[in-house]
């Protein structure tokens, strides 16, 4: 069984048809790649999965389970995490706070448990606090968890994204163009991230320009044009691919 099934997935916005008949699987394990031109559809695709629109057709099934419409809470609580094409950490808190922020849907909210909470409250804290720096660690931030987060540099500010995504111990990471605004050092960096994340057993999903990151990183790629799936195929047949290639011409991210 696949990790992920998404069946026909389609999206309309009014007239606008966004997304048309996408089905692919994901295998758990994999990091799979999502390229396209511009307003192809690939970050209408990661949204529905997420929980942030319901799509008009079409089911997402994670784990053999039919999430399709699910609030955004429920899909993180059934273990898919997603980072944001726009870098969205709180600038002005610690490194360290900005990966807690992320821990709180594993913290106990409801009212029966206030009591425990209260009592727990403190082993929580430290629970978090070792599993947030954990994660920092991995990611090579853990010296810096008293850093506000904003006098990161900004490579380092997209891989703080990624860690408070993955601190809730996802199955399924979803990366919306991590690379955007990072220098050659700091994708290498983050292609190495991406592996070790792997090796820790998360399965990765990421949509991506840069070409060489991309063929880099993902042992599968899903060409999406027009809100279609256009092409699927390993990093080498996408590259060859004479008519993927005609579908980026113009484009600033050419294969
Ligand atoms: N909330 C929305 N309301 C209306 N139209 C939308 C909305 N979100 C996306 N679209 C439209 O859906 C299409 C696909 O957009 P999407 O953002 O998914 O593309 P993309 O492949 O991620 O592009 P890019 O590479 O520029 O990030 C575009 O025509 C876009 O204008
Ligand atoms: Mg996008």
């Amino acid at each position: 069984m696949s990790l992920l099934t998404a069946e026909q997935i389609g999206k309309k916005f009014g007239g606008v048809v966004a997304l048309n008949d996408v089905s692919l699987t994901v295998e758990k394990g994999e990091i799979v790649g999502m390229i396209g031109p511009n307003g192809s559809g690939k970050t209408t695709f990661i949204n529905n999965l997420s929980g942030l629109y319901a799509p008009t057709a079409g089911r997402f099934v994670f784990n053999g389970e039919d999430i399709t419409g699910y609030p955004a809470h429920e899909i993180t609580a059934k273990g898919i995490s997603r980072t944001f094409q726009n870098l969205r950490i709180f600038p002005n808190i610690s490194v360290l706070e900005n990966i807690l922020i992320g821990l709180h849907c594993r913290i106990p909210v409801s009212l029966w448990d206030v009591y425990a909470r209260i009592m727990k409250t403190r082993k929580i804290e430290k629970q978090a606090g070792e599993k947030a720096m954990a994660v920092l660690e991995i990611a090579g931030l853990a010296g810096r968890h008293q850093t506000l987060a904003k006098n990161l540099p900004y490579g380092k500010q997209r891989l703080l994204e990624i860690c408070r995504a993955i601190v809730s111990d996802p199955h399924l990471l979803l990366l919306d163009e991590p690379c955007a605004g990072m220098n050659p050092v700091e994708m290498d960096d983050l292609a190495d991230f991406i592996r070790v994340l792997q090796e820790k057993g998360i399965t990765v999903f990421v949509i991506e320009h840069n070409m060489r990151f991309i063929m880099s990183v993902a042992q599968r790629l899903i060409v999406l044009e027009n809100g279609s799936k256009f092409r699927e195929g390993t990093p080498d047949q996408i590259q060859k691919d004479k008519e993927v290639q005609a579908i980026y011409l113009g484009e600033e991210g050419d294969i």
